[in-house]
């Protein structure tokens, strides 16, 4: 078992997997990837037999992305982080798959979830938002995460999914325990790999159920859609429709959540930045990336090695896995400027900062990524609006106890409506 942190994380024994990997960095975790980076860009090490190498340069991030060498199969027996084979956390499908069944289910799901179906969704965002604000502004102090961050990606994976608002409280749980059974076996307890099972097992009993429903009244939403293919052409089976609708849930929800939260967080603490977006909201998109870049969401993106290769002259065999840091890709300072500061103009710039990895890269690119942007360009728009005041009060936030997702568990803070003066 890891043992407890020293206060410098630099100064912390422990390999840096470990530490890399402790809750208790999730504060504020850049300083262990700078000691990572510095001493060692590809680190080896060792876990449950099998090598993993941690991969935290950004150019080293972008070659094993799109590396067909490394595949994202779990593959029992081959992940150093499932010792006993059990991947049932609902992100079997797609995230799982290495080509070609990748390119199968990717290429159905994108017929579905289309450019037009995100932009279709823009009204109803922007009047749930809307309603939202006026209830925060009302009470003046909340838990922006339970006020904001939360029920927005919530209610619009639902509305997409076409699960009836009655069950989304049920959906929001699931996700909760499904995205905290993500991180590796050797971080959970007992209870939590436990509640990671019962989790995946009723949401696909949930699942099963809506698509005996879809199937006799059809609508338009995704998972009505996905099941006319499966009965049209046969290209889907039953049980890939149901593992699709799954990673929907799991790989969407709690992701967008922290990507609101934290970039609220971001603005309350750089005050400066927040009067740069008042002033000019068509920075607003721009802001939206530099949130996603200076504060992943997604912390780790893992990769197991399915045929000898190489990176940057170091060898990676069969079998191998690597561990890719998105939190210490974004902050390069080979690529980035300044890169542990949060500038909102960032990704405004002509050319633009170079990209981020917080939606990955190559062929498992964020499918939700539109959604994500769409919504964080809408919260953060009408939050520079109609807000004044937006402080951090009481205690500092805490951020929840898990590593490959990171985000905030609560985040107190005041509002007030701003003053948009005479006239
Ligand atoms: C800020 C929000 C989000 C972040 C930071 C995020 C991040 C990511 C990342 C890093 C990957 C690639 C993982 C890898 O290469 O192993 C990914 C894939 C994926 N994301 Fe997102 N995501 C977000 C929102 C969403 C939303 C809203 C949805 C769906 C409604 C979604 C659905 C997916 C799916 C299905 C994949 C797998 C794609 C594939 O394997 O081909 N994500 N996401």
């Amino acid at each position: 078992m890891p043992t407890a942190p020293t206060s410098d994380p630099t100064s912390d024994r422990r390999p840096p997997l470990l530490v890399a990997f402790d809750a208790a960095r999730q504060a504020d975790p850049y300083p262990i990837y700078r000691a990572i980076r510095e001493a060692d860009p590809l680190a080896g090490y060792e876990l449950a037999g099998r090598r993993l190498t941690l991969v935290a340069r950004h150019g080293d991030t972008a070659a094993v992305l799109q590396d067909p060498a490394f595949g994202h199969g779990y593959q029992p027996n081959i992940s150093p982080f499932r010792p006993d084979g059990d991947a049932d956390d609902g992100l079997e499908s797609l995230l799982r798959t290495d080509p070609p069944d990748h390119t199968r289910l990717r290429r159905l799901v994108s017929r579905t979830f289309t450019a037009g179906t995100v932009a279709a969704l823009a009204p109803d965002i922007a009047s749930l938002v809307t309603g939202l604000l006026d209830v925060a502004l009302e009470a003046g102090e909340v838990d922006a995460v339970k006020a904001l961050a939360r029920p927005v990606p919530l209610r619009m994976i639902c509305r997409l999914l076409g699960v009836p608002a009655a069950d989304e409280t049920i959906f929001g749980e699931w996700a909760q325990v499904l995205i905290r059974g993500i991180d590796p076996d050797f971080l959970l307890t007992p209870d939590q790999v436990a509640g990671r099972r019962r989790a995946a097992r009723e949401l696909d009993a949930y699942f099963r159920d809506l698509i005996v429903r879809v199937r006799a009244r059809p609508g338009t939403d995704l998972v009505s859609q996905l099941v006319a293919v499966h009965l049209t052409d046969d290209a889907l089976t039953q049980s890939e429709v149901l593992a699709l609708c799954s990673v929907l849930l799991v790989a969407g929800l709690e992701t967008t959540v922290n990507l609101i939260s934290g970039g609220i967080l971001a603005l309350a603490r750089h005050p400066d930045q927040l009067a740069l977006l008042r002033a000019d909201p068509a920075l607003v998109p721009s802001a939206v990336e530099e949130m996603l870049r200076h504060d992943s969401p997604v912390q780790f993106i893992p990769r197991t090695v399915l045929r000898d290769t190489e990176i940057a002259g170091r060898g990676f065999s069969r079998g191998e896995g690597a561990l890719v840091l998105v939190g210490s890709a974004n902050r390069d300072p080979e690529v980035f400027d300044q890169p542990d500061r949060f500038v909102v103009t960032r990704y405004a710039g002509s050319p633009p900062a170079v990209r981020h990895f917080s939606f990955g890269l190559g062929i498992h690119y964020c499918l939700g990524a539109p959604l994500a942007r769409l919504e964080a360009a809408i919260i953060f728009r009408l939050l520079v609006e109609r807000t004044g005041e937006l402080t951090l009060i009481g205690s500092p936030p805490t951020y929840l106890n898990q590593s490959i997702i990171r985000g905030l568990g609560t985040l107190p803070v005041r509002l007030t409506t701003r003053d948009r003066g005479p006239g």
